[in-house]
């Protein structure tokens, strides 16, 4: 298993719609996509288009969120996780996993914001940054 293309760095935020807006006054990144929620994650997720990947920005929805933790240690956000794309995703799960690092969750993939499979990588196995695969999308 071969680590690919980064696809997208993930931001916590207490609101994505202004983070939204932060990054295009800011930083003129202007080509959001609407905001949609994934209640079994227990987030809502906004992305917004760069030249070569994307910022996912993510905020907590409802009472479990796995953000709510990182938030109260944060509260102004922060990076959260940053992903990349793998040829395979179920390969990838067995390679972490016989390389000594903890798949989060059942160790089962799970069909991510993008529609396709992913894992999380322990932060812990990475000097402290949490690490999701994804299954690379066919148009690539
Ligand atoms: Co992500």
């Amino acid at each position: 298993m071969q680590i690919g293309r980064l696809n997208h760095i993930g931001i916590a935020t207490p609101d994505v719609e202004a983070a939204a807006r932060t990054w295009a006054q800011l930083y003129g990144a202007i080509r959001a996509h609407d905001a949609f929620d994934m209640p079994r994650q227990g987030v809502r997720v906004k992305f917004i288009d760069l030249p070569n990947s994307q910022i996912e920005l993510l905020e907590p929805l409802g009472e479990a969120s796995p953000l709510t933790g990182f938030l109260q240690r944060f509260p102004a956000g922060g990076q959260h996780h940053v992903c990349f794309e793998v040829a395979d995703i179920l390969a990838a799960r067995d390679a972490m996993v016989e390389r000594g690092a903890r798949v989060l969750g059942d160790g089962e993939p799970y069909i991510g914001a993008h529609g396709v499979p992913v894992i999380f990588v322990h932060p812990k196995d990475t000097g402290g940054v949490l690490v999701e695969l994804m299954q690379q999308p066919e148009e690539h």
